[in-house]
């Protein structure tokens, strides 16, 4: 249902991504992984147009997404929500506004002016943060947020759209192993119940293992690899990440936020 055609992006003389032929069934939970400058990011915002491709085409459901302007562009872009590294939420509003966020793409032009949202809405947004377990922050300022906690306004956000593809870029690259477990449980459970897809770049391995049913790797723009968690050998991994990554020496940049890695013991309380 999501096809991504032939498709090459350059930078100038950089070919961030090169001729990559995908093909996506709707309720998959795909991981894209591959070195730092392997494309991931392009590609992804390729998707939900955030940037074009220089060639080839991407289709949804046999429409091609890739040419839409206008408001069937701001459909498409709904459609698709993006969770980015860096969260990009608007540090200075509450959380619940950052959340109801959302809905802009839904509405008029002239209900976003006037900052009018329905009561439904703000059940809704209430209910998205509470399923991501911080309906307590909804009144602070999002800034104020640790980094799990931002990221998990970002799905909450994402959810208002009520997206059919999540695209997520490095969602857990800058949070310490127990946050990053509770981004990627939740994205996992918005796949499992909703059956949204969800399109994630991870550096790390492991974590690709752990919660995509599918696995693409890409390396200097192409897809190197594209199959099953379980397929994922040592030669393929050596594909990925390149001849210095053996099956006993994977980089530690890969491994380096691993969900795996125990959780520090709780301080102690003095006194
Ligand atoms: N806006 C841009 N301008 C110029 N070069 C870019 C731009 N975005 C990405 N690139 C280049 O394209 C290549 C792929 O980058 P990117 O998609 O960010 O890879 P990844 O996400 O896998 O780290 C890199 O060589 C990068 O420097
Ligand atoms: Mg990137």
């Amino acid at each position: 249902m999501l096809e991504i055609r032939s498709v090459t992006r350059r930078f100038g003389e950089t070919v961030a991504v090169d001729g990559v032929d995908i093909q996506i069934a709707e309720g998959e939970m795909v991981g894209v992984i591959g070195r730092s400058g392997a494309g991931k990011s392009t590609l992804l915002r390729m998707i939900n147009r955030l940037i074009d491709p220089s060639e080839g085409a991407i289709l949804f459901k046999g429409r091609e997404v890739s040419s839409l302007k206008g408001a069937a562009l701001r459909r498409w872009q709904r459609d698709c929500a993006m969770i980015f590294q860096q969260f990009n939420l608007v540090p200075r509003l509450d959380v619940l506004t950052n959340v109801l966020l959302g809905r802009l793409n839904h509405r008029s032009t002239a209900l976003n002016l006037l900052n009018l949202y329905s009561r439904e809405e703000r059940i809704q947004a209430v209910a998205a943060l509470e399923r991501l377990d911080i309906a307590h922050t909804a009144l602070q300022q999002a800034g104020t947020l640790s980094g799990g906690q931002q990221q998990r306004v970002a799905i909450a956000r994402a959810l208002m759209q009520e997206p059919k593809v999540i695209l997520a870029d490095e969602p857990i690259a800058s949070l310490d192993p127990l946050n990053a477990k509770v981004v990627m449980d939740s994205l996992a459970d918005i796949n499992a119940r909703e059956g949204i897809t969800v399109i994630t770049n991870l550096h790390t391995l492991d974590t690709a293992r752990r919660y995509c049913t599918r696995i693409i790797g890409m390396a200097r723009g192409k897809v190197v690899f594209d199959g099953a968690a379980q397929a994922l050998t040592a030669e393929a991994v050596r594909r990925i990440y390149g001849a210095e990554a053996g099956a006993d020496a994977v980089p530690e940049a890969i491994t380096s936020t691993s969900i795996e890695t125990p959780a520090a013991p709780e301080p102690a309380f003095a006194g």
